[in-house]
């Protein structure tokens, strides 16, 4: 690729950008919270999640200072926490070392919780403009397949071979803010993932391997993926005439910490529901099966069976990690998407 064809892209990204809340705000917070809220979330989705979680916590030191059950509640929907904590641990880094502000370079900004080389290279270059790469799947995808590299785009090797590549064109260019968003732009645009891309529009499709050999299947070229592991689960929704039962998950693994319906990683007939919810010390008057449902995350899938079981009026919780909520405190309250069918099911939520 010659740097005239990098000019031209950045010129196209000019005239055909859309407008994003976080775009062009000249904040490096805007800058940083969109990239970890887009990093497993369509723009879509992202965007009214940006704008309340901006209004409620509009500074970098409001952030820290907010409580955690509040930023769940902000982070509702769009799952991966643990995303929403690593954000607020490094705003109390930001607080403490660096005057509530986000430093301006690669190399402090990937010291920081929750920001890897993606991340660092985005704000970097978007928000300081330096001159440095922010490689994501979009750049892998679009890079491939200009210069129709056939090895596995996952790989390390590939990774650092397509780095190597782009890194003379940040020398020369003067706006890499505007280079790294032409390339997410592009392959979320033109240079498409699945389906066919829109090659014809593309600013680059003179110079593209792929496209002159017609090559879209083939590239990239990904080893077939890991299978997910799946855990079939009980979900117990145990409750007394005004109250809901809730557990706190352990502090580590998935959806650590975070309150949810009670449940078990097995299946359970109701003979075995109800010994179940006796040997947790409640006592049972009713059982109702709910529907089944299945969450996916990134590397496993959950595939619950649901129980309601009534519960005599509960008088006391015999362990910290349980907790009632009415339905009225759940509406307000952060339960995982993974329980969407069951939160859905009680209209704990529009
Ligand atoms: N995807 C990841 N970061 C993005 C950004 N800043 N703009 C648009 N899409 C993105």
């Amino acid at each position: 690729m010659k740097i005239s064809s990098i000019e031209k892209l950045i010129n196209w990204y000019k005239k055909n950008k859309r407008e994003l809340p976080w775009r062009d705000t000249n904040n490096p917070y805007d800058v940083w919270l969109s990239e970890i809220m887009l990093q497993q979330t369509r723009i879509e989705a992202v965007i009214p999640k940006f704008l309340l979680f901006k209004k409620e916590l509009p500074t970098i030191e409001d952030l820290s200072k907010c409580d955690d059950d509040h930023l769940m509640r902000l982070w509702e929907g769009l799952g991966y926490y643990s995303r929403a904590r690593n954000l607020k641990k490094c705003a109390n880094v930001l607080v403490k070392e660096y005057d509530g502000k986000l430093p301006s370079t690669y190399h402090e900004l990937i010291h920081l919780p929750g920001i890897g080389p993606y991340t660092a290279g985005a704000i970097a270059s978007i928000a300081f403009n330096e001159k440095v790469t922010a490689i994501d799947g979009n750049v892998l995808r679009i890079i491939a397949r200009i210069y129709g590299i056939k090895d596995d785009i996952l790989s390390t090797s590939t990774k650092t071979k397509i780095k190597e590549l782009l890194e003379p064109f940040y020398v020369s260019i003067k706006s890499p803010k505007d280079l790294n968003q032409a390339w997410m732009e592009l392959g979320q645009r033109i240079c498409l993932p699945n389906g066919l891309p829109e090659c014809k529009k593309c600013p680059l499709n003179k110079e593209c391997y792929t496209y002159k050999n017609q090559l879209f299947d083939e590239i990239p070229y990904r080893h077939a993926l890991k299978s997910r592991k799946v855990i079939h689960r009980t979900i117990l929704i145990i409750r007394d005439h005004t109250r809901f039962v809730l557990h706190k998950r352990p502090s580590s693994g998935v959806l650590a910490n975070l309150y949810e319906f009670v449940g078990v990683d097995e299946i359970l007939n109701r003979k075995e529901v109800l010994e179940k919810v006796e040997a947790l010390g409640f006592s049972a008057n009713h059982i109702k099966k709910l529907p089944s449902s299945k969450h996916i995350f990134t590397h496993l899938e959950w595939h619950m069976d649901a129980y309601e079981i009534q519960v005599s009026q509960i008088k006391e919780l015999k362990d910290s990690s349980y907790i009632l909520k009415t339905k009225k405190e759940l509406e307000n309250f952060a339960i995982p998407s993974a329980f969407k069918t069951y939160v859905e099911y009680y209209a704990l939520r529009d």
